[in-house]
């Protein structure tokens, strides 16, 4: 199976989340038991890929956020406007089931969150994401993602790079 053979679409109240492990107990039990409350709240959103036999193999959270111009590397900094906060799109959360690990469908949830926020009528200068580990945080570097000089498990990635997604 290959991450084309996916569906991505917003979670909702027929998916059945009870089976999803993604071997991070934290993303699972955030996903089985606190997930929906959040999108109630208009906290987060939550897409889910699934398969065609409508299983979840993966799922990611998108939020809006902020981050600080100042915490940017300055290369990056200076070419924009000198407000204190630069508009951003925060991936809460991104897991793959074990099943279905190493299929290329990380990636491809990663660029579908990056198509939906770059496609927003809200602007966002950049997705934010907050890795759990350095291993994540090598996922992330991998597709391009650029870490915060002083936060190196926060990463961003231009929204403008869409285009290479
Ligand atoms: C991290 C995770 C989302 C990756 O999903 P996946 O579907 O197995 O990954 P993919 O098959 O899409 O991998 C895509 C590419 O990333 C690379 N990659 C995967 N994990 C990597 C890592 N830790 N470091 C560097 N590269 C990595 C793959 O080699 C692949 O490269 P290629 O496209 O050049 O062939 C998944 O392993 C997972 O759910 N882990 C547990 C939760 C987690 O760590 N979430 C991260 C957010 S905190």
């Amino acid at each position: 199976m290959s991450a084309a053979k996916f569906r991505v679409t917003p979670l909702d109240a027929e998916h059945d989340r009870a089976t999803f492990s993604s071997g991070s107990k934290p993303l699972d039990r955030y996903f089985q038991q606190q997930v929906t409350q959040d999108v109630r709240r208009r906290v987060t959103a939550c897409f889910v890929a699934l398969t065609s036999e409508r299983r979840i193999a993966g799922y990611y959270t998108l939020a809006a956020a902020s981050m600080l111009l100042n915490d940017l590397p300055s290369s990056i900094g200076k070419k924009l406007p000198r407000y204190p906060l630069v508009p951003a799109v925060r991936m809460g959360r991104l897991a793959v089931d074990q099943d279905f690990k190493g299929l290329g469908l990380g990636g491809a949830l990663l660029a579908d969150a990056m198509n939906r926020a770059a496609h927003s009528e809200i602007a966002a200068y950049a997705m934010v994401v907050d890795a759990k580990d350095k291993k994540a945080a090598a996922f992330y570097q991998h597709h391009g993602f650029i870490p915060l000089p002083n936060s190196p498990l926060t990463l961003f990635l231009p929204l403008a790079t869409v285009a290479a997604f």
